[in-house]
């Protein structure tokens, strides 16, 4: 199928390595130009210069926290510069660190919130007007299967996530009719470094070994397995291509089978 993102421009935040690095190579292997950020501009800039080696494709790479919504707006304007539109905007960010409510401050919740959802808020806020000007374009913001049900441990992402949905949503509806569509990607559990350090936290809470916490893990997901990281990129891919124009506002999960719900 051809997704027609040949030549499209495409930004992936938090993308040096796991869920965005996968975003990006799916990407890359339909052809579009890349423009990578993450806190270390050195890990981006080697993954980039990974995928411009493997996938033949123009890519940017500069240092960006995305909690800094000034920052942001630096990015933006050194994307434009260097690449000259946008038509994908992937947000991601990092994840807030594991525990209950009871381990947190109210500043520890402002923190989160800064992190996954108001970075989502200035990134579209930076890129939007340069998506609006071609009439064309596609938003994709990562959060969490924790936006559908909370999860266990993860007290500040089951909080901070989940008014990315609305903002999403609303924004969806703001831009329908002129070609852009916003949608929200919901992943369960899917194996990158994160996945990695949360069942070895998990091991070190309740006095397991590593490969037992991930047995107990993988038996909550009706797939038996922990999703593959280019399985996250080949739908995200599809979301922003040519084939996926009439589907927006949505939050579509990726977990195996592992939300209960019915909605
Ligand atoms: N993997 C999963 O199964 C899963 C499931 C649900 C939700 N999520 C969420 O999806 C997001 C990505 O997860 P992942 O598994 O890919 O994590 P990961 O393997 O730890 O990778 C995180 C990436 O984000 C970058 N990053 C972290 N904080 C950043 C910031 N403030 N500004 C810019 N870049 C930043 C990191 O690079 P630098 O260190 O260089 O900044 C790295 O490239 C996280 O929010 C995570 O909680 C993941």
């Amino acid at each position: 199928m051809n997704l027609g993102l040949k030549d499209k421009v495409a930004v992936v935040t938090a993308s040096s390595r796991g869920l965005g690095r996968a975003v990006a190579e799916a990407l890359a292997a339909e052809g579009a130009k890349l423009a990578l950020c993450s806190r270390d501009a050195g890990a981006v800039g080697a993954t980039a210069d990974e995928i411009r080696k493997k996938y033949g494709v123009e890519v940017y790479s500069a240092s960006c926290d995305v909690e800094d919504c000034g920052r942001v707006e630096g990015f933006a304007a050194e994307v434009l510069e260097r690449l000259g539109a946008v038509h994908v905007l992937f947000a991601n960010a990092g994840g807030p660190p594991p525990g209950t409510i009871a381990d947190f401050t109210p500043a520890d919740f402002e923190k989160a919130i800064r992190l996954n959802l108001l970075s989502v808020i200035s990134l579209v806020h930076a890129f939007l007007p340069a998506i609006r000007r071609q009439g064309w374009g596609r938003i994709i913001a990562s959060t969490s299967i924790t936006v559908k049900q909370p999860a266990a441990n993860l007290a500040l992402s089951n909080v901070a996530r989940v008014g990315v949905v609305a903002f999403m949503k609303t924004l969806a509806g703001e831009h329908a009719a002129s070609n852009i569509t916003c949608n929200t990607v919901a992943p369960g559990y899917i194996m990158t470094d994160r996945v990695e350090s949360l069942i070895q936290s998990k091991s070190m809470k309740d006095g397991m070994a590593y490969d037992a916490a991930e047995r107990e893990i993988t038996a909550g997901i009706p797939a038996g397995r922990i999703g593959r990281p280019e399985e996250f990129g080949s739908l995200v891919a599809f979301l922003a291509s040519e084939r996926a124009a009439y589907i927006t506002g949505e939050t579509i999960l990726i977990d195996g089978g592992a939300y209960r719900g019915l909605m």
